[in-house]
């Protein structure tokens, strides 16, 4: 995202001819994506455009029925779900639920993928994953019951879960979906200050604006791709998103905001 970036350099994770379907149904259509070293992409659409379909395809949790998928130039299939693990972390819509486990040991299913005999549980996983739940503002919650816990403190201790996975590349469906407003704000800023490779999922074109690129699905297929302002279009918002947008100038900084009637 914009002033905190790393440099964006070359592909991370890349799609090609990518095609899913579920019995008759075709869910994705022809999939090219490269998503770029360092670069926060957004990934918006209409409900039911297949955003968190691609998400699923490009995590490995699904497998395409077309075309093929590279994370680090290795193709996705073939590597192990331990190596995919430590190269990426999903945050999901509608994530697990996690029964009878406290908030620290739901972040702490994050370190899972770098745990092994030779490397056992030590002070530094416990570090990390304190700083992740400090990261989303749930350390105070840490020897809670996860049930016990609200939608969006649920929602910020799955984001931390993936944050403490300490992953190149995070993958977030909705993550800002069920938070209150400052929250949401907290969040988009958490993942701003990331130096990691971001695709996120949402809703608000508002919030959309901030990522470096956006991917616009339709109905399964990538109708644009590019930067925000040049993709969400007067047109596009028409035509994909079936309402009338237009542009304002926000008096406090000069930012470009949407404004949207319904057509
Ligand atoms: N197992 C399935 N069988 C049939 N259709 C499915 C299946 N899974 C998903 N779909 C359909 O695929 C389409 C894309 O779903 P997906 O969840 O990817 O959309 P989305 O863009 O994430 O939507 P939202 O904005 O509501 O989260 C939807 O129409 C959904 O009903
Ligand atoms: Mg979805």
């Amino acid at each position: 995202m914009n002033a905190a970036s790393p440099v964006i350099g070359d592909s991370v994770l890349r799609c090609s001819g990518l095609g899913f379907h579920v019995r008759d149904a075709e869910l994705l259509h022809g999939i090219h994506l490269d998503i770029r070293r360092g670069e926060t992409l957004g990934l918006v659409g209409p409900n039911g455009s297949g955003k968190s379909t691609l998400l699923k395809l490009l995590a490995g949790v699904r497998v395409p029925s077309r075309g093929d998928i590279h994370l680090n130039g290795q193709c996705l299939k073939a590597l192990s779900r331990r190596t995919i693990a430590q190269t990426l972390a999903v945050v999901e819509q509608q994530a697990d639920t996690l029964d009878a486990i406290s908030v620290f040991d739901a972040v702490a299913l994050g370190r899972a993928p770098w745990l092994s005999a030779l490397s056992p549980w030590s002070s530094e996983d416990d570090a990390i994953v304190l700083q992740a739940l400090r990261d989303v503002d749930v350390a105070h919650l840490k020897n809670r019951n996860w049930h016990s816990l609200s939608g969006g403190e649920r929602q910020r201790v799955h984001i931390a879960r993936a944050l403490a996975q300490r992953p190149q590349i995070l993958l977030l469906d909705g993550p800002t979906n069920h938070l209150d407003i400052q929250h949401q704000l907290a969040i988009l800023k958490v993942v701003q200050a990331l130096s990691v490779t971001t695709l996120i999922a949402l809703h608000d074109l508002n919030q959309a604006l901030i990522c470096d690129r956006l991917a616009v699905l339709d109905r399964g297929r990538l109708v644009a791709l590019g930067k925000p302002l040049e993709v969400l279009t007067p047109q596009c918002l028409q035509d994909t998103f079936g309402v009338h947008g237009h542009y304002l100038v926000d008096p406090f900084d000069g930012a470009q905001i949407l404004r949207f009637r319904s057509v």
